[in-house]
């Protein structure tokens, strides 16, 4: 089930009188009031507030007001040093913004853009953040009296060109693609089986007008893909291998023999984890184990709706990993498309088996760079929390280029390494690899992904601990964060 914002969007380059039902927000930096962009009432607000010791403009903190002087209310948003600033500040200031409007009842927003360099880019995050922020994923909730929406956001800053205009629409563009790719992995497992995985897909693709083809499980063994076949085999629910293309047709600068980008997700709808079973402690989280096939379903759909001029194929390799009689069983030696054999270890280790066939498909139907978005590991969340993914590549300029589009899209990343000096944990003594070996682990699986990707440029990212929240935060709820939609089209949009 998804639930579509339709906040309007709008820029003036002068805030005018409060009426009732409206609210102002202004971005405060610690210590420098007059940063703010603001002017007459609010500033003066501003600087006393502040003088007063009141508030102080850490980063992620913020105050509601009623000024008697403003009629309607003051939101001063914190944005923290003023050097520090980057994407993700602007994004999460916006979406606490949004809800806390909403939480107040505020029909209509007035942000006052904050006065700090390239103005398009900021007016991007902050449409982009206010949508982000409206996400609920409270779909199977009968609520009595739901919250009145936030109808409108009206940008206040001193220039409302049509590129201010056109930024603030690729916010609102991607912020919902976002969050359609949080609605589908916050969905119970019970509810999106990889087959209804792949008809939302398919419905995706037919809106914005991008191919797509799924393989069935007949298709996926009758291929040799023994890594995805392997994994799916246990559950009733069999398994699929999306397939979506971006053919930017029509758009100018694009010929058809230019590079293909491949971007591959793990789709696994649920995660028990198989015969190696989980504890039953937050198994329910692995409903989101489908995370990164969620985002490269995501990111097509933004990219598509901008048009942007790059030939770019998604690969999502689903399937629901359940113990049965028809499981397969730790031990159990696996074939891959690529001919690579994997010795089955760890049933539990399973997204780097249904990667390795999707990153050979990607190979076969002629990728010539690839990222792959994964939530792989306990590991990674070990070693990075949930504040950046886990980066690692076999090439370091394109490396580079993924780190710095996730940096701008304000969805950090850190890069690993990875290489064969940590080969121990994938060699098994009757097969090519094994799929685990202990510690440390996240390295050990993107050295195992390192072998399918080869020679062509590849990065992946290990989202396990940025692509869920665990407790709300102001700018969002508990539940999925979309993790990688922003990287992905921010990263096609550079070229
Ligand atoms: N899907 C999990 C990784 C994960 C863990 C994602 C926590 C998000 C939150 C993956 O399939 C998995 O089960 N990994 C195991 C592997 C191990 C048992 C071999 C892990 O990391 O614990
Ligand atoms: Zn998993
Ligand atoms: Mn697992």
């Amino acid at each position: 089930m998804t639930k579509q914002s339709s906040l309007t969007l709008q820029i003036k380059t002068e805030l005018p009188e409060l009426a009732k039902g409206e609210a102002v927000a202004v971005c405060v930096f610690e210590g420098e009031p007059n940063l703010s962009n603001a002017s007459g009432a609010v500033l003066k607000t501003v600087e006393s507030v502040m003088r007063a010791g009141e508030f102080k403009g850490e980063d992620e903190t913020s105050l509601l007001l009623h000024d008697a002087e403003l009629r309607g209310a003051l939101l001063l948003l914190g944005l923290g040093q003023h050097q520090t600033i980057n994407t993700a500040t602007l994004l999460r200031a916006a979406g606490t913004a949004a809800r806390q409007a909403r939480a107040s009842r505020v029909k209509h927003l007035y942000f006052i853009l904050p006065d700090i360099n390239d103005r398009e880019r900021i007016a991007c995050a902050v449409a982009e953040g206010a949508v982000l922020g409206l996400y609920d994923g409270n779909f199977y909730q009968n609520r009595e009296e739901p919250l009145p929406r936030l109808e409108r956001l009206t940008l206040i800053t001193t220039d409302a060109s049509d590129a201010l205009r056109a930024a603030t629409e690729r916010g609102r563009i991607i912020a919902e693609s976002v969050n359609w790719t949080r609605a589908l992995a916050d969905e119970p497992g019970g509810t999106l089986p990889p087959i209804e995985f792949a008809r939302r897909a398919a419905e995706m693709a037919e809106e914005f007008s991008l191919r797509v083809e799924t393989l069935d499980a007949d298709e996926i063994k009758a291929r040799g893909m023994g890594g995805l076949w392997g994994v799916g085999k246990g559950s009733d629910n069999p398994p699929a291998l999306i397939v979506v293309r971006y053919e930017p047709e029509g758009v100018e600068g694009v010929n058809e023999d230019d590079e293909l980008w491949a971007f591959v997700g793990k789709g696994i709808t649920f995660d028990t984890g198989g015969i190696s079973i989980k504890h039953g402690l937050d198994m329910y989280e692995m409903k989101s184990d489908m995370a990164g096939g969620a985002a490269v379903l995501g990111a097509l759909r933004a990219i598509a709706q901008l048009k942007l001029k790059r030939r770019v194929i998604g690969l999502v390799p689903s399937a629901e990993n359940m113990p049965s009689g028809k499981a397969i069983k730790p031990g159990d030696v696996v074939k891959t498309l690529a001919g690579y054999t994997i010795e089955v270890v760890d049933t539990d280790a399973e997204g780097r088996l249904v990667l390795s066939d999707g990153l050979a498909y990607a190979k076969q139907l002629k990728a010539s760079r690839i990222v792959d978005l994964a939530t792989l590991t306990g590991s990674i969340i070990v070693a990075l929390g949930s504040h950046r993914a886990g980066l690692f590549s076999n090439d370091d300029e394109w490396a580079k280029r993924v780190e710095e589009a996730a940096m701008r899209a304000g969805e950090p990343a850190w890069r690993m390494p990875v290489g064969d000096d940590y080969k121990k944990p994938i060699e098994s003594a009757i097969a090519d690899f094994k799929n685990y070996g202990g510690r440390p682990d996240a390295t050990a699986a993107a050295l195992l992904l390192s072998k399918f990707a080869g020679s062509t440029p590849w990065v992946h990212l290990d989202i396990a601990g940025t692509s869920w929240l665990d407790d709300a935060r102001p700018f969002a709820p508990k539940g999925s964060t979309g993790a990688g939609v922003r990287t992905l089209v921010e990263l096609v949009s550079e070229s």
